[in-house]
């Protein structure tokens, strides 16, 4: 199949400033990697503050067992205590069948199931089969159908696998096609622990539009080998205009080896404006929101902007430069 897409088709050779729906991930992704427990009133306070940044969609906890993700233990409490923007759409990750009567009964937005496209990574993480896992996702679906919760499906590892290696594209998409025939039509191919690369990523991403032009897609980066934001803009190629990120570029999954953080919000943000496009995101509320988390979760984060500041920052030039004649 070709999948290359013709020039009047790719969003980055359009004159009209293109819509990229930025989604927030960090107060889950993020918390749940976390070995210090972060207060429920710190998470609440985040998520408030992020909610009025310009995201299209948050997510903001996960109704995992507290024994396997003890950091976000207080889902409940948090989807509680959050006010909501209207504009925004509150998600949260949901595993299994329990994890589903929990989130709704705290009214979310979007329930988003997960499983792996790794066998073994599914049952590291998930501790069932790949079977298994569609199996409550199926019960799930149908628990949901019908109401106003919307239901995407995030297939982690579709880039690869850190103890199987690679994951073929054919895999990904005999399960995107599962997944459309139970009528879920929001998809996330996440790349769990940074072992995707451009041309992968645009193959990938082109062929799941093409054969399911009626799914929405989200792209989920993990910057681990630095290729995050190539990733981005090579699924922005292949007319991909959803993504998820972590403020801070915090993040990463417990239970696959060597994983690190997310592609980061900020870095992300002031790159694809500089390309030319509409994130809808306030850099400079994000940026505030950004700089408190080095002292909420107690250590540096991987943000190149916290650093370095935006490209228009200026720093003043050393005294001699002026006596130079
Ligand atoms: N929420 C709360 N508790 C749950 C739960 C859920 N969604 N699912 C299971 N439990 C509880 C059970 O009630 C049981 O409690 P008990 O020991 O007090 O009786 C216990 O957890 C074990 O239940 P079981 O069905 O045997 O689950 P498990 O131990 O096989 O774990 C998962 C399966 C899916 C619940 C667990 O592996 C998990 O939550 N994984 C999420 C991993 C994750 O979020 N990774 C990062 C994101 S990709
Ligand atoms: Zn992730």
């Amino acid at each position: 199949m070709n999948t290359e897409l013709k020039p009047e088709q790719n969003p980055r050779s359009s004159p009209e400033r293109c819509r990229i729906y930025m989604q927030e991930v960090a107060t889950r992704d993020g918390f749940q990697n976390e070995s210090q427990f972060i207060e429920t009133e710190d998470k609440i306070r985040v998520i408030i503050s992020l909610s009025d940044c310009g995201f299209a969609k948050i997510e903001v906890t996960s109704f995992t067992s507290p024994k396997a993700i003890p950091a976000l233990r207080d889902a409940e409490m948090v989807m509680h205590e959050i006010t909501r923007n209207p504009g925004v759409e509150y998600t949260v990750l949901v595993p299994n069948v329990r994890g589903a009567e929990r989130a709704l009964s705290c009214g979310i937005d979007e329930a988003n199931l997960v499983m792996s496209m790794s066998e073994t990574h599914n049952r590291a993480n998930l501790r069932m089969t790949r079977e298994q896992s569609f199996a409550q996702l199926e019960q799930v679906v149908a628990a949901v159908s019908g109401s106003r919760v919307a239901t995407n499906i995030s297939l982690s590892t579709s880039f690869g696998c850190p103890m199987e290696g690679d994951v073929s594209e054919d895999e990904v998409m005999r399960w995107l096609e599962r997944f459309a025939a139970l009528g879920v039509m929001r998809a996330t191919l996440c790349d769990t622990t940074g072992m995707a690369y451009p041309s992968q990523v645009r193959s990938m991403a082109a062929r799941a539009k093409s054969l399911f032009p009626e799914m929405t897609f989200t792209l989920h980066f993990h910057n681990t080998r630095s290729m995050a934001q190539a990733n981005v803009l090579a699924a922005i190629d292949a007319g991909i205009d959803r993504f998820d990120a972590s403020l801070g570029g915090i993040g990463g999954c417990p239970y696959a080896p060597g994983a690190s953080g997310n592609a980061c919000t900020e870095d992300m943000v002031h790159m694809l404006e500089l390309e030319g496009f509409d994130t809808n995101i306030n850099l400079s509320k994000l940026m505030r929101v950004a700089a408190e988390l080095p002292g909420l979760i107690g250590h540096d984060v991987p943000s190149q902007l916290l650093k370095a500041g935006a490209r228009d920052r200026l720093h003043p030039a050393p005294d001699y430069v002026k006596d130079i004649k």
